[in-house]
């Protein structure tokens, strides 16, 4: 059985790597990884990291790409790639714009698709944008369904998919996660080789979404600003995203601030083990808000609504919406109120037990 694997983007290569080695393993099946590098240097750390050669790179990333540029690039580049390997399935991932492209790009060539990390939604076709609608056409092309939770899996009976195609895996990303934040790490470079993790709260951020490019990010870089200059004892370290209008609005809230440290994105076996020494999490990325939760770390999701509201019901994450008045003042409850802290730094796993992969591999053996 010749099973390709798709993805472009950093998250994407996170959640798919230990499936890819999964797959490398198994003696029944041959694995032909292909990248769209919609990502470049961040999807190149992690492949890096789980030391993954891809057969095909389409390396398509151009500096401030649109969407249909990507989308394009994606599904000329594919093309090809599918007609000289002519494989039994392609797996993709999630809900980005190379996720969808590699999709329709192999319906066009009547290949069936896995989808992993299936059924997850909002039911608002902008936000998150291009998400959402990127993974309900994922999820009606492809014929294979793995979704990370129960919830996840009633999502897509809604929209009349078969249930024997629907299959309840976890999420590949505790796999991932579990694997990497057993190995031991040192940060061996500035500014966090320095960090008293020890007397110093961190509060890590990233932030990145589309949908809150503009004015929300005024608000949210806003409220940390307000934070870091309240609170002597916080030290927020920010990795920012590479996308050139989120590095601008990161420099110009936030640059030039003792306690605010804004780097370069990280590797992934850093970044755990970044976000297991802080204290807490602000972000908008949704492989964050399934993370945190499996390290016992609270979140408040700076975005108005979330695809993964089994982390809030466990209570480990919080909505804090956009505005600048509640994201400060729900981060200063979390520094000041122990109750309310202790209150959601607990561990909870709603999204898998680490075993997702394995789950995957035996579903495509028995097909
Ligand atoms: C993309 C996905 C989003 C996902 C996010 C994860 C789409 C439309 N968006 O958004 O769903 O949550 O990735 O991070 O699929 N850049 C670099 N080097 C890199 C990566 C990005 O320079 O390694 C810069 C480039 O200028 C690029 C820009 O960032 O054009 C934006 O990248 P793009 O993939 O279009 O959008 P993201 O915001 O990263
Ligand atoms: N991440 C990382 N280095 C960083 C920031 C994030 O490895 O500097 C990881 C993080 O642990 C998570 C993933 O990247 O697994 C999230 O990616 P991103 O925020 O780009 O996308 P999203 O999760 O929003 O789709």
């Amino acid at each position: 059985m010749k099973i390709m694997t798709v993805f472009g983007t950093r998250p994407e290569a996170i959640k798919m790597a230990p499936l890819v080695c999964a797959l490398e393993r198994e003696p029944g099946i041959e694995s032909v990884l292909c990248v769209t590098a919609q990502h470049r240097s961040m999807l190149d750390q992690v492949l890096e990291l789980f030391e993954l050669t891809p057969e095909y790179d389409l390396d398509i990333m151009q500096p401030g790409q649109t969407i249909s540029m990507i989308t394009s690039r994606v599904l000329e580049g594919l093309e090809e790639v599918l007609e000289k390997e002519r494989p039994d399935r392609v797996l993709v991932h999630g809900d980005t714009s190379t996720t969808f492209a590699a999709a329709l790009a192999c319906f066009y060539k009547r290949i069936p698709v896995g989808h992993v990390e299936a059924g997850l939604r909002t039911y608002d076709r902008y936000s998150p944008f291009p998400e959402e609608i990127n993974r309900v056409l994922t999820g009606h092309i492809a014929d294979l369904h793995f979704a990370p939770t129960p919830r996840n899996r009633d999502n897509l009976l809604r929209e009349g998919i078969a249930d024997d195609r629907i299959f309840v895996t976890g999420n590949t990303v505790i796999d991932a996660l579990l694997q990497v934040a057993d190995r031991p790490y040192t940060f061996e470079e500035e500014p966090l080789a320095s960090l008293d993790f020890a007397t110093k709260r961190v509060i890590t951020v990233t932030c990145h979404r589309r949908e809150n490019q503009g004015e929300r990010m005024d608000n949210i870089f806003g409220a940390i600003a307000d934070i870091a200059r309240e609170f002597a004892d916080v030290e927020i370290v920010y990795p920012v995203h590479l996308n050139p209008v989120v590095q601008e609005l990161a420099r110009k809230h936030l640059a030039g601030m003792d306690n605010v440290h804004l780097i370069e994105p990280l590797t992934y076996l850093p970044f755990v083990h970044l976000m297991a020494r802080s204290h807490l999490i602000i972000t908008d990325s949704g492989g964050m808000q399934e993370e945190a939760p499996a390290l016992s770390k609270p979140v408040l999701v700076v975005r108005k609504e979330t695809e993964r509201p089994e982390a809030v019901e466990a209570g480990t994450v919080k909505l804090a919406g956009v505005e600048r008045a509640d994201i400060y003042r729900l981060t200063k409850e979390l520094l000041c109120d122990d109750a309310a802290y202790a209150s959601m730094a607990k561990a909870a796993n709603p999204y898998g037990d680490g075993h997702a992969c394995s789950r995957i591999v035996e579903i495509l053996k028995s097909l």
